[in-house]
């Protein structure tokens, strides 16, 4: 099992819309998929079209389940199955107080950790929230590899750079394990000169064999996001379809090679 954060210290940068249609592709693959949703805004739920009430009540969410000091078989206890092919879920808790989190850093570390949990997933996918730094630092602390989807745009470079600060931080505190599984550049339109040139700097930063082929900008994407249906299945001709499916051979291929060397 290999966990996947995706993470940008900036919100709107497609991480969750990026966490669905990836697990959607690998899931369609035969790969089985739990995507973790760290965003108390639970919008995992909606994009994998269980909506946000299709948590059952009283069921709680991933938060509670690392924050709690709980035994770790309770993240078990709360994964859904979703509509999507290989696709499950472990939901946000929507009415979760962030204070709690404060010493649970390591929580979802440990209860990813468990043989049983490993055995049942080919590959965790987890959304973070942009800005709170307990649950980033959960994420980041559980994860083999990141995945950092950015609008090539100046304000979004800047939540890399500051992504980049935290991750360091991880890897000294208590995950040295962790690499950059890519960037991915998202909502682009490649005709921009500004874009480009974005790009390139972060290419340029972070090294161009860390770059994804990017997902250019597409309404279908929000469309889909909107029905709870990942863009493979509710638009599979779009062009974001057809981006999200070359994204996917890609991270595979990458992941796969990281599986070969350890
Ligand atoms: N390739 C794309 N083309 C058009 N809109 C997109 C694309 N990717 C994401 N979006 C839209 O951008 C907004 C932010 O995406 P989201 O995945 O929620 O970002 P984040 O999780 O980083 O806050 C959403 O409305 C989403 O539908
Ligand atoms: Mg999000």
């Amino acid at each position: 099992m290999q966990v996947v954060a995706v993470a940008n210290r900036k919100g709107g940068t497609g991480k969750t819309t990026a966490c669905v249609n990836l697990a959607a592709e690998l899931g369609a693959r035969g790969h089985r998929v739990l995507v973790v949703d760290l965003d108390t805004q639970g919008h995992c739920a909606i994009g994998l079209g269980l909506g946000l009430g299709g948590t059952p009540r009283g069921h709680g969410g991933v938060h509670q389940a690392i924050a709690d000091g709980a035994p770790a078989q309770a993240l078990e206890a709360l994964i859904l199955p979703t509509p999507v092919a290989g696709v499950w879920l472990a939901p946000a808790d929507t009415r979760f107080e962030h204070g709690r989190l404060q010493d649970a850093q390591d929580g979802l570390r440990a209860a990813l950790a468990r043989p049983a949990l490993r055995a049942r997933f080919d590959l965790v996918l987890i959304d973070t929230p942009p800005s709170l730094d307990a649950l980033l630092i959960a994420g980041l602390s559980a994860a083999d590899r990141l995945l950092v989807p950015f609008v090539p745009h100046p304000l979004s470079f800047d939540g890399v750079r500051q992504l980049a600060r935290l991750v360091f931080a991880v890897v000294s505190r208590n995950n040295p394990g962790l690499r950059i599984l890519g960037f991915l550049p998202v909502m682009a339109a490649s005709h921009v000169r500004q874009h480009r040139a974005l790009a390139a700097q972060v290419s340029q930063d972070f090294g161009s064999a860390r770059m994804l082929p990017p997902v250019r900008m597409d309404i279908r994407v929000a469309e889909a996001f909107g029905a709870g249906r990942p863009v493979r299945d509710y638009a599979p001709r779009s062009r974001a379809s057809e981006d999200f499916h070359a994204v996917a051979d890609e991270v595979l291929r990458r992941l796969e090679a990281a599986q070969a060397a350890s």
